[in-house]
């Protein structure tokens, strides 16, 4: 019984593992975002919003709604459609990882 338990313990800790997003990827990947968004997530393209600190939740049903053509962009339905569930979950791990400060206009 105790050998099961560590068994069973041990495929857990196995899942958790595979499923992990792998945060070194999403940094690989996103070079290919940076020319709109930023090297830095602070997007350097007027049409295209900052990815940097963003909720990884968000992130990734955003790129879901593009490749599901839910959200419709020219640019983003192309490029979401060439990412697994997986480069999704990198790169939304990369990003969300970014420290984001905030400066309020003094009014
Ligand atoms: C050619 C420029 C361009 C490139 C390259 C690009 N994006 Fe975008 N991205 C945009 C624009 C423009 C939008 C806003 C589209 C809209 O209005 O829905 C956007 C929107 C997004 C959003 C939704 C953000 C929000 O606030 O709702 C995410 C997430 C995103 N991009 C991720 C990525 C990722 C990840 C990559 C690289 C794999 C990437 N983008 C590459 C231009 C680009």
């Amino acid at each position: 019984m105790k050998h099961f338990v560590i068994l069973c313990l041990g495929l857990i800790i196995n899942i958790a593992v595979a499923a992990a997003a792998d945060i070194e990827n999403g940094k690989k990947l996103s070079s290919a975002c940076s020319v709109c968004h930023g090297k830095d997530g602070i997007s350097t393209y007027p049409e295209a919003p900052n990815l940097a600190g963003m909720s990884s939740i968000y992130f990734e049903k955003s790129l879901v709604d593009y490749r599901k053509g839910i959200r419709q962009d020219r640019r983003m339905s192309l490029i979401s459609s060439s990412l697994s569930m997986k480069e999704i979950k990198d790169l939304a791990a990369w990003y969300s990882a970014f420290e984001v400060t905030v400066t309020l206009p003094e009014l």
